[in-house]
């Protein structure tokens, strides 16, 4: 049975925008792993991952346009990082298309997403949050 990642306050990063995305991401995280633990069907599986991973790229799409718009010094860097995980989310899910269903390779991308996120969180999203809120706090 693999865990269930349940939403942990300390990721919370005080931006309430980036934290209602962050939240829905490990819902439909948990979604999807709740779906592979049923052992329903194979396409039903892969729309629940299609559906997370469509749902992170919008995450950082939103995420990146919200920093060009404030003028974020560390875009660049931030962006890479987002680059990244889009790049092996797209890589697995050419590699899981069709016939090609692995449950271990599903059960790695679900550990890749869940701890890659909350590495990220910690880091380049909270720096993101405090620009923004000292920003704010100057205006
Ligand atoms: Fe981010």
């Amino acid at each position: 049975m693999q865990k269930i990642y349940n939403w942990d306050p300390r990721l919370e990063t005080g931006n309430n925008t980036i934290d209602a995305q962050h939240k829905s991401m490990f819902a439909a995280l948990n979604d999807f792993i709740a779906v592979k633990e049923q052992g329903k069907a194979v396409s039903e599986i892969q729309k629940t991952m299609e559906f997370l991973a469509q749902y992170i790229i919008q995450h950082f799409d939103d995420e990146e346009k919200l920093q060009e718009e404030c003028g974020y010094p560390h875009i660049l860097e931030h962006k890479n990082s987002h680059e990244n995980l889009r790049n092996r989310l797209s890589n697995i899910l050419k590699k899981l298309d069709g016939k090609n269903y692995d449950n271990k390779i599903v059960e790695q991308t679900i550990r890749l997403m869940a701890d890659w996120l909350t590495y990220h969180i910690k880091g380049f999203d909270f720096n993101l949050a405090a620009y923004i809120r000292n920003k704010d706090s100057t205006k």
